[in-house]
């Protein structure tokens, strides 16, 4: 009775993690549609697209990972950022401290941009490479995370009136959250190799452009093309085989519809989102939400959404 008191006291003062980037393609306004077709019951979490990682953080603050996650990503700048928050949290604060007082000043922020362009970047300090990726997103324009052909990052500067550039309540929030968490920069099909029966996989990749400017599958050096995402519904097809449960988003196009055809739990849903690529223009654009399994249901799981 006390413990039950004091967890739902805990519960309520707690800071909730939260996404610690903006990410394009972030999850956030999705949430009530994904968490609605959560399966029962599963046992570990994977998420290889995971970006901003909305779905996951809404899965820790809700205690549904007992058996521990899985995330991962192929962009290696964003999975030490994770790695940095679980293991450093205290020295990524102070790192990001000392830049904030300079948010206003486009040399500075070029010169921190301009690290990658330097033959010693990869022997930095890793709690001094996460800072930069997280102040360039929290400075640049629309938080775009975008390389050039040489994966340098090209964003230009923002000009914010008054970024947020350290939150240390959300960082600790979410270096607690990722502590049973195994953190890996690899490509999705990796997954294969850890997924075991009863796991739940969640697929978000970049989306099926829903027209030639709306494109923003530039998140590294390499596109993801019609090829890769076929590559991902063979990867899908495999998971299901060994009995995980596989749950993923992508646009509803003419393209993912044949993709994903073959599906019996293929949704459609309605999100509102930035339709071009310099950000302002918004619309309501349809999404699909693809399912493995039958036996989701709404709000159970302990899952609120
Ligand atoms: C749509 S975003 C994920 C958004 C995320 N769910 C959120 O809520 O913010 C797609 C992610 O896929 C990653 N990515 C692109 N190609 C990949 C690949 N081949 N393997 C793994 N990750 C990849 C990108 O780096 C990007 O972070």
């Amino acid at each position: 009775m006390w413990h039950q008191a004091q967890a739902s006291l805990f519960r309520e003062f707690a800071v909730l993690a939260r996404p610690f980037l903006k990410w394009a393609g972030g999850k956030g306004q999705l949430l009530p549609e994904l968490t609605r077709r959560l399966p029962r019951q599963f046992r570990r979490y994977h998420e290889p697209f995971v970006g901003g990682g909305a779905l996951f953080f809404h899965l820790a603050n809700n205690g549904n990972l007992r058996e521990g996650a899985v995330l991962s990503d192929s962009n290696a700048e964003l999975i030490l950022c994770y790695q940095v928050v679980r293991d450093d949290v205290t020295a990524l604060i102070a790192a990001l401290q000392e830049h904030t007082p300079h948010f206003k000043d486009p040399d500075y922020f070029r010169e921190i941009r301009s690290w990658d362009r330097r033959s010693d970047f990869a022997q930095r300090d890793p709690v001094a490479k996460a800072a930069r990726t997280i102040f360039l997103n929290r400075t640049c324009y629309n938080g775009l995370y975008r390389v050039n052909k040489k994966g340098q990052f090209n964003t230009p500067f923002g000009y914010y009136k008054n970024p947020l550039i350290c939150d240390p309540a959300n960082l600790r929030a979410v270096s607690a959250a990722l502590q049973q968490t195994e953190i890996r920069q690899s490509d999705f099909a990796e997954v294969l190799e850890r997924a075991r029966p009863g796991d739940l996989v969640y697929f978000d990749p970049p989306y099926d452009p829903v027209s030639a400017t709306a494109s923003f599958t530039h998140y590294t050096d390499q596109h993801f093309s019609v090829d890769e995402q076929r590559r991902l519904v063979e990867v899908f097809n495999q998971l299901v085989e060994r009995g995980s449960y596989v749950m993923l988003s992508n646009s509803h196009t003419q393209f993912t519809r044949e993709l994903y055809h073959a599906m019996p739990l293929a949704d459609i849903v309605h999100a509102s989102r930035k339709i071009n690529c310099n950000g302002k223009k918004r619309g309501s654009v349809e999404e699909l939400i693809v399912c493995s399994y039958q036996s989701y249901q709404s709000g159970t799981n302990g899952v609120k959404p």
